[in-house]
């Protein structure tokens, strides 16, 4: 790393976010991130400046204060505008989703789906959950090998994501494929044009779901959407695309990392493991400390300065990009104990994997059930569970903002998995 001028000043760091170093580990570098440059400016790889939060205290202030906002269309000056990197059109569609929304307009959009994730109404999905959970578990158990990722990890959040938006489940995989071509593209022009195909095939089928819907609803999310934008005109045509599009892909993009994350977590803690296996009531808190110590997401969508705003004694100025490094924070020693130790009865631990403020996830409650009932399944159903490739082999995803892993080889005895379902 380093830094150019004295960081008070202006701190550019010229680090390559996309580096497999950082990829495969990227905790010591945001330790001495936090200790020598807490706020810090980088390139983005399309070239874009943005200003890096990694500690804990002062993500909470980005994501908190209304002065940060997230719709840029609305902070920019037209010079600074002008400097954005070329974007390929189709992707100013999904532009229009909530997650780039300020208020009012981001209630708005909140509004129309918070109800469906709601803990009360996810807490109805448990059997549903444990169902598809059982069934992956099964089709695994003769082979006595798995990919947690793909066979498990995966198709989970996938088939419930899809089941609620009204998604023919046979069409997961597609909608899988053209997602992951765009949550794994390099952020480059380049990148971006590389992906169009995917885009425009996603938000083809997209508009032909909201057609069949309109002809013929059904009990579901789509037909809730198509009923508000048709009914009431809550939202317009491109809102409803991008909020199709925002809840498939971060319904299922992410939990995939928490399960993967968390499970290879678990394998490399064995004491951590046993203490899981035999107390299954500790998922609840398990879970939260997976989520803080191997964060499915890493950097919290762009932030954009409204006005001068100082934060760890840096000067911010109106309309500059502002990242919280959620996966530094998480790890900050000014908020937890022993921050790189894993344990899962931690207390407190109150972690930012699901952001904080009003863009707080509006799924945290579905994807904590998946986790839980996930990895607890997969344990008690797996008591000897173990890598099939020393750790060192496995590769992360491609993403700047997203961590996972692409595949996870694991292998148990078929004979102690068939014990335990035939009696358990
Ligand atoms: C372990 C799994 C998940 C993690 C770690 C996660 C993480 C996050 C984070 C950090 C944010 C806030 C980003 C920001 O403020 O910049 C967010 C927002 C969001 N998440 Fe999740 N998420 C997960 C699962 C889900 C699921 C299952 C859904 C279901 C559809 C979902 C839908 C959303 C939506 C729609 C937003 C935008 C909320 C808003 O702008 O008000 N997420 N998520």
């Amino acid at each position: 790393m380093r830094l150019k001028g004295g960081w008070k000043m202006n701190p550019t760091v010229d680090v390559d976010l996309t580096s497999e170093a950082l990829r495969a580990d990227p905790y010591p570098t945001y330790a001495r991130w936090r200790a020598e440059a807490p706020v810090l400016r980088a390139k983005l790889p399309d070239k874009q400046t943005a200003w890096l939060v990694t500690r804990y205290d002062d993500a909470v202030t980005v994501l908190k204060d209304p002065r940060f906002a997230n719709d840029r269309s609305r902070v920019l000056t037209p010079e600074q505008a002008a400097r954005l990197p070329w974007t390929p059109s189709l992707f100013k569609t999904l532009e229009r989703n909530m997650l780039n929304r300020d208020d009012p307009d981001h209630g708005r959009l909140r509004g129309l789906v918070h109800k469906a994730f709601n803990p009360r109404v996810v807490g109805n999905m448990v059997d549903r959950v444990q169902a598809i959970t059982n069934e992956l578990l099964d089709q695994a158990r003769p082979r006595g090998r798995m990919d947690l990722i793909r066979d498990f990890a995966l198709p989970l959040p996938t088939t419930i994501i899809a089941d609620m938006m009204g998604v023919p489940v046979r069409d997961r995989h597609t909608f899988h494929r053209w997602s992951n071509a765009l949550v794994t593209n390099s952020g480059t022009t380049w990148g971006m044009l590389r992906v169009v195909p995917s885009l425009w095939a996603f938000l083809r089928y997209i508009r032909k779901l909201v057609e069949l819907r309109q002809a013929e609803p059904r009990d579901d999310l789509v037909s809730a959407l198509v009923h508000a934008r048709e009914a009431d005109d809550r939202l317009s045509e491109d809102e409803l695309l991008a909020m199709i599009f925002l809840l498939l892909v971060a319904g299922h993009e992410t939990t995939v990392n928490l399960i993967g994350n968390g499970v290879l977590a678990l394998l490399e803690h064995p004491e951590q493991i046993d203490r899981l296996r035999d107390d299954p009531d500790l998922i609840k808190p398990a879970v939260e400390e997976l989520l803080r110590y191997d964060s499915p997401v890493q950097f919290a969508s762009e932030r954009y300065a409204r006005e001068e705003i100082t934060i760890a004694g840096v000067a911010i100025a109106p309309g500059e990009m502002v990242q919280p490094l959620l996966g530094s924070a998480n790890r900050d020693e000014r908020q937890f104990d022993r921050p790189n130790e894993l344990d899962l009865a931690r207390e407190p631990n109150r972690h930012l994997a699901f952001g904080q403020g009003v863009h707080y996830c509006v799924g945290a409650p579905l994807a904590r059930l998946e986790g839980q009932i996930a990895i607890n399944t997969l344990l008690q159903r797996f008591p000897d569970l173990r890598l099939a490739v020393p750790s060192q082999a496995l590769r992360r995803r491609r993403s700047l903002g997203l961590r996972g892993l692409e595949s996870v080889p694991l292998a148990f005895s078929r004979r102690r998995a068939a014990v335990l379902q035939a009696t358990g």
